[in-house]
């Protein structure tokens, strides 16, 4: 049942503002954090080793970000295909984190597994708690998005991100980086969220306006920096996948080490700047690329755009929100352009060509 969508996947986009807030209902009670039984006590752990595949590595490499800037904890992350066969040392006090929305992924489930016997705790972010991951763990946390069936993940990225933002201000607090007033402000950033996405998917219409340009694109890359620079992965990651337009995502900063030589006026070039500590340089970034005729597509709110400056090809404004949890909510456009400039280019949306669901082969 699509419930009144065209396709599963506008409906999952749709959906998130509800998960989401069963996901904090689940995790935050009575504003403390609660996980599900044996938890976990990070003043036991010095280290965080994550593994994932596509979609639930982005979550990983947004979430490396807040574990070592709230929580000061360091974090190795891998995709899964590669930490396990580069079978890395795992030294003692290392908690392995593995995220899967199936939990039957075949790369991050050979990764879990050996890290059994090697990690002091096997943690898990599923969405299938019956899944072989869930059951393998010591402690499998459930991301509550219900079934999602459109094969590029929207709604289980968005709900990752929730859970892993809800445990790095948990390691935060147990770890003595944050304070009683700053667990409180982080979490009422967290459970500002849904309101906030329910207002970006209001203005979902920008996005339809501009994918209509970016569906005659050959190239599109993605800019960011910080947790940003992981959102134009995933960005670029469902663009590819349901429109088959080349995407990449670059750290803005590496630009100038080499993706500005594709830059031309038939590249568009999407920038992810919410107004965080590195907004000034994201855009100073951007304006290099305008400088060589690049078309850029600026997502950032109104003062964001006012401070930004004219001459961009085109704008999403998002709602202000507190930069800790902006990548969250920045999910939505990304996910949005990937959708409409699909539909505009009228491949199969909820079926793309050569991919499936779940990935149990390696
Ligand atoms: O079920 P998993 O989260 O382990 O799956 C991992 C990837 O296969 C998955 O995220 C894939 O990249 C999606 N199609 C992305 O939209």
């Amino acid at each position: 049942d699509k419930g009144g969508h065209k396709h599963y996947m506008a409906k999952e986009i749709a959906e998130q503002p509800t998960v989401l807030t069963n996901a904090l209902g689940y995790y935050i009670k009575d504003g403390r954090i609660e996980l599900p039984d044996p938890g976990l006590d990070f003043t036991q752990i010095d280290r965080l080793t994550m593994v994932a595949c596509g979609t639930a590595f982005y979550a990983c490499l947004t979430a490396k970000y807040w574990f070592e800037q709230i929580a000061r904890l360091p974090v190795e992350i891998d995709v899964a295909s590669e930490f396990r066969y580069r079978e890395p040392p795992i030294a003692k006090g290392t908690a392995a984190l593995f995220v899967s929305q199936s939990g039957e992924t075949a790369d991050t489930l050979a990764a879990l597994r050996y890290c059994e016997g090697k990690a002091d705790k096997i943690v898990s972010v599923v969405n299938v708690p019956e899944s072989s991951i869930a059951r393998e763990s010591d402690l499998p946390l459930p991301i509550l998005a219900g079934r999602e069936i459109g094969v590029a993940s929207t709604k289980a990225f968005t709900c990752q991100l929730t859970v892993l933002a809800i445990l790095a201000v948990k390691a935060a607090q147990d770890r003595g980086e944050l304070d009683a007033d700053g667990v409180a402000r982080a979490l009422d950033a967290i459970k500002s969220v849904p309101a906030m996405m329910s207002q970006a998917l209001a203005l979902g219409e920008q996005s339809n306006a501009v994918s209509r340009k970016l569906a005659e694109a050959r190239d599109i890359l993605f800019l960011g920096r910080g947790p940003m620079y992981a959102l134009a992965h995933e960005g670029a990651l469902k663009l590819k996948e349901i429109s088959y337009i080349h995407a990449e995502a670059y750290a803005s900063g590496e630009l100038k080490h080499g993706p500005i030589a594709l830059v031309d006026e038939h590249v568009p070039v999407i920038v992810m700047a919410p107004r965080d500590a590195l907004f000034d340089k994201t855009i100073s970034n951007m304006q290099e690329v305008m400088a060589r005729g690049g078309r850029v597509l600026l997502i950032t709110d109104a003062q964001g755009a006012k401070e930004a400056g004219p001459g961009v090809w085109d704008t999403i404004l998002m709602p202000e929100i507190d930069p800790f949890v902006a990548p969250i909510l920045y999910a939505i456009p990304a996910q949005l352009l990937a959708y409409h400039t699909a539909v505009a280019k009228g491949t199969d949306v909820d079926q793309p060509r050569n991919l499936a669901k779940s990935v149990t082969v390696e």
